[in-house]
């Protein structure tokens, strides 16, 4: 059997950012407990003793702001209910306003080996007004315990298209953020998701971000001056120092099984699509309740060429050919049109996008799909 990944969902955050729409709640302790006892209760009905796990996620909302030995828990029944691989990759995301050196001496001890940061800014002003509880020293603070405890292997996530932000801005954050010798950076652009406090600001036009085109120009400009960084993309918003490429990051995006433990998780195990109930009071107090979604050949070759076509890596022709899709006969005009206008370059059965070409990503990708 092939390796499989484990993402486990911490929905717990200390506060909600104005921008944030991700399965989250500020909860009490007595929550916090009956949640965990689940998430151990769900792993262990999962228990595979022949599933070897080649990477863990732990993601939220926020794993750190919860006790530390609540993630110490969750890690021990994960070795009891499968075979974790020596070398497995297990990331932790982390709040700098909820780490501490204790914390972060525990992550390490339990084999903990990458910590990733929800840094957003280094702008005090931007990171007000996205409703963010750090500043920027608490944030480098953070970075820095994180190296103290043992840490190399240190990402941090930065918003793209925030209010206050210039490209001139966003540069002396990314600026920082290397000085620190960060090995990895997420760059989301920030999307304006409804229902969240900010988008009724912005809607109310009380506030105000940067226009998608300046967007699109940070974001050029963003990739260009991190390559003479050497910190390479090899995803459209994922970018690293050599030999730092997320496992668990590239496991999805090339269709690897994963299981996903806790509220609002997903898995992919055997071409079948599982989530879990986004209620927390229903994930607690009913019996695995995910909904179960088979995915149609159409549906994998779709996923295969979105995500395949947002990395460096590209997608093969013949891997398409074996999942049922000629894509050089179907989509013979297109791929001529795109490889003329230098959008696409094909190379070895290879197509990939053209390195300047990433910020109209989404359009090339609706062109080659079945
Ligand atoms: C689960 S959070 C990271 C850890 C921790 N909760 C924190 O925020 O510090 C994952 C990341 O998603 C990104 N994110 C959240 N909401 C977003 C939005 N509306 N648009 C783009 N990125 C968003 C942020 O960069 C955030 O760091
Ligand atoms: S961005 Fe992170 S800390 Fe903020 S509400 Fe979302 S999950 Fe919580």
């Amino acid at each position: 059997m092939n390796d499989r990944m484990i993402y486990v969902h911490i929905p717990f955050c200390d506060s909600k950012c104005y921008y944030c729409n991700f399965c989250s709640f500020v909860s009490n302790d007595i929550v916090k407990k009956k949640y965990f006892e689940k998430l151990i209760k769900e792993i262990e009905h999962n228990s595979n003793k022949t599933v070897k796990i080649s990477s863990i996620y732990i993601g939220g909302g926020t794993p750190s702001c919860v006790d530390e030995k609540f993630i110490g828990e969750i890690l021990q029944q994960i070795k009891k209910s499968f075979i974790l691989k020596s070398n497995a990759e297990i990331t932790i995301e982390l709040n700098p306003c909820s780490t501490n050196i204790k914390k972060l001496k525990y992550y390490k001890e339990i084999g903990i080996n990458r910590v990733s940061f929800g840094i957003q800014s280094l702008n005090n002003k931007s990171l007000k007004l996205i409703g963010r509880k750090h500043n920027s020293k608490q944030a480098k603070m953070a970075i820095k315990i994180a190296k103290k405890c043992g840490f190399d292997n240190i990402s941090v996530d930065v918003l793209i298209g925030i209010p206050k932000q210039s490209f001139l801005k966003l540069k002396t954050t990314i600026k920082k953020l290397i000085k620190l010798n960060v090995k990895h950076l997420s760059c989301y652009m920030l999307i304006n998701e409804p229902n969240t406090k900010l988008t009724k600001m912005i809607n109310q036009k009380k506030i105000s971000v940067p226009s998608e085109d300046k967007c699109v120009i940070f974001y050029n400009k963003l990739f260009k001056y991190l390559k003479s960084k050497k910190i390479f993309r090899y995803e459209i918003s994922n970018f690293c120092k050599k030999g730092y490429e997320c496992i668990h990051n590239i496991g999805y995006w090339t269709l690897k099984e994963y299981y996903g433990f806790g509220v609002g998780a997903h898995s992919f195990i055997s071409n079948q699509r599982y989530s879990n109930t986004e209620n927390i009071f229903d994930y607690i107090n009913c019996d695995y309740n995910c909904e179960k979604e088979n995915l149609s050949d159409r549906e994998k070759i779709e996923e295969f060429i979105m995500l395949g076509l947002r990395t460096k890596y590209g997608i093969n022709i013949l891997d398409l050919k074996k999942m049922g899709f000629d894509i050089t006969k179907e989509k013979k005009d297109d791929i001529s049109f795109l490889i003329n206008n230098k959008f696409i370059t094909q190379k070895d059965d290879v197509i990939k996008i053209c390195e300047n070409k990433y910020g109209v990503a989404n359009q090339i990708i609706l062109k080659l799909l079945p």
